[in-house]
C-alpha cells in the first residue's frame, strides 16, 4: 500500500504553500528569480523521503499551524527569543520536521542568496512575520478536545467553513500523536475516572492495553489511522464513521448534521475526488492572512527575524 509517490505530493504540496490557484504567477516568480528552486526542492524531497516517508505529516501540520496564527508566514519557524515563539506552545512540532525546512532552506540559499526559502515564496509576493507568540496559538489552533462548536468557530475565524473542518481533517490520515493528546478520553474523560462514551469501546480497550496504559503516560506515540498511517488514503474517514477518531475533534465530526454528511460522501466517493477536494481546501488554507508588498519580509535564516 506505501506509495512513495502520495508522500511527494504531501510533501511538495506543503513546501510550495499550496499555492497552484496561481501557478502561473508563481511559476513566473521561480522562472525570474531563482529558476533551479523547484528542482532544488524537488531533488531533495526525492532523495530524502525513501529515508523519511513519515516527513510528510509534520510538514503538513506546521502548515496548518503557520496558517492559523497570523496567516501563512513562516512564523511558525522562528525561534522563541526573549518572548515565548509559536514553535513552543504546547503540543509543539517535531524536530525532524524543523530540521528538513532548515536544509531545504540551506540548499535554495546557496544557490539563490538572500531569495527566501520556497515554502512561502508565491505569486502574490507572500512575504515572512516578524511575530510569533505562544499565547496566540495557543488560542488559535484547534486543539484536540474542542467539540463541533469551538472548531467550526476557530476555522470560521480564519476564513474556512465546516466543508474545509471535513477535508482538512482528513489530514490525520497519517501522521502519530502522544497519548497525552488523547489519553483523557481513555481514563478520566469527566473526572470520575471514566472513558469518553463516543470512543469505540472495543478500540479504547485495545489503546488501552496495548499503546497508552496509564493516562500520563507522555512518550508513547499512536498511529491516528491505524495500519494506514503512511498512506493518504480515506481510511481516517472510516475510522471517524466507526467511532474510532482519535481525538474529541476528530469524533466531533459526526455531531453536527453537515459534517456527519460530508463524512459520508467522502467515503463514498472516489479517492481522486478525495486529492481534489483537499487539494483545494489546503489551498484556501494556505491563502490565510498572506502578507504582500512592503509587509514583513523575507527571512535570511527561518528560525529568526532578519537583524
Ligand atoms: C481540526 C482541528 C485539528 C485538531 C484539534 C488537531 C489536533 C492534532 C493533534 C492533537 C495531533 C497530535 C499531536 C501530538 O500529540 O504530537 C495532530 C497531529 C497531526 N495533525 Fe492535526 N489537528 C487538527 C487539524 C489538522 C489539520 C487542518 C491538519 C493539516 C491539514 C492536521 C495535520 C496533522 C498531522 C499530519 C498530524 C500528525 C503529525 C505527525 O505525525 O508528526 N491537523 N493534530
Ligand atoms: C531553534 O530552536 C530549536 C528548538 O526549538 C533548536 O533545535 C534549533 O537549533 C534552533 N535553531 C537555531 C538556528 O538556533
Ligand atoms: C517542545 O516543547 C518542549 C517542552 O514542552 C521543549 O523542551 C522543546 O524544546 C520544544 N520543541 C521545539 C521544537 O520547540
Ligand atoms: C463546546 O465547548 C465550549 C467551550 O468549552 C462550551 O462552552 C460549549 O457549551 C460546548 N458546546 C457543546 C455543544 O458541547
Ligand atoms: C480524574 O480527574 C479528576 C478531576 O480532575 C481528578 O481529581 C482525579 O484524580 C483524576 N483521576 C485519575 C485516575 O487521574
Ligand atoms: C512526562 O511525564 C514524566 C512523569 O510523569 C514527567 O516527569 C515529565 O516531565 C513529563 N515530560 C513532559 C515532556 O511533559
Amino acid at each position: 500500500m506505501r506509495n512513495p509517490n502520495h508522500y511527494f505530493k504531501v510533501l511538495i504540496l506543503c513546501i510550495l504553500a499550496v499555492a497552484s490557484t496561481h501557478a502561473q504567477l508563481q511559476l513566473g516568480f521561480y522562472t525570474k528569480s531563482c529558476p533551479k528552486a523547484e528542482q532544488i526542492i524537488a531533488n531533495f524531497v526525492h532523495e530524502h523521503i525513501h529515508n523519511a516517508p513519515s516527513l510528510a505529516a509534520p510538514l503538513i501540520r506546521m502548515h496548518f499551524h503557520d496558517c492559523f496564527v497570523r496567516g501563512c508566514d513562516g512564523s511558525v519557524l522562528l525561534n522563541s527569543t526573549t518572548k515565548q515563539a509559536e514553535k513552543d506552545a504546547p503540543p509543539n512540532l517535531t524536530v525532524r520536521g524543523f530540521d528538513f525546512i532548515d536544509r531545504v532552506k540551506s540548499l535554495v540559499e546557496a544557490e539563490c542568496p538572500g531569495v527566501g526559502g520556497p515554502y512561502w515564496k508565491v505569486p502574490t509576493g507572500r512575504r515572512d512575520g516578524v511575530i510569533s507568540n505562544l499565547v496566540e496559538a495557543r488560542s488559535q489552533i484547534p486543539a484536540p478536545f474542542h467539540n463541533i462548536t469551538v472548531l467550526q468557530k476557530l476555522f470560521q475565524d480564519q476564513g474556512l467553513g465546516l466543508k474545509d473542518l471535513v477535508l482538512l481533517s482528513g489530514a490525520h490520515t497519517i501522521g502519530i500523536s502522544l497519548c497525552t493528546s488523547f489519553s483523557n478520553r481513555l481514563y478520566n474523560f469527566t473526572g470520575k475516572g471514566d472513558q469518553d462514551p463516543s470512543l469505540d469501546s472495543a478500540y479504547a480497550k485495545n489503546l488501552k492495553t496495548f499503546k497508552c496504559k496509564n493516562i500520563n503516560d507522555n512518550t508513547t506515540m499512536v498511529e491516528m489511522d491505524p495500519g494506514s498511517r503512511k498512506t493518504f488514503d480515506l481510511s481516517y474517514y472510516n475510522q471517524v464513521s466507526k467511532r474510532r477518531g482519535l481525538f474529541e475533534s476528530d469524533a466531533a465530526l459526526l455531531n453536527n448534521p453537515v459534517t456527519k454528511s460530508l463524512v459520508i460522501q467522502l467515503l463514498q466517493g472516489s479517492l481522486e475526488n478525495f486529492y481534489a477536494e483537499f487539494a483545494a481546501s489546503i489551498e484556501r488554507m494556505g491563502q490565510i492572512k498572506v502578507k504582500t508588498g512592503s509587509e514583513g519580509e523575507i527571512r535570511k535564516h527561518c528560525a529568526f527575524v532578519n537583524s
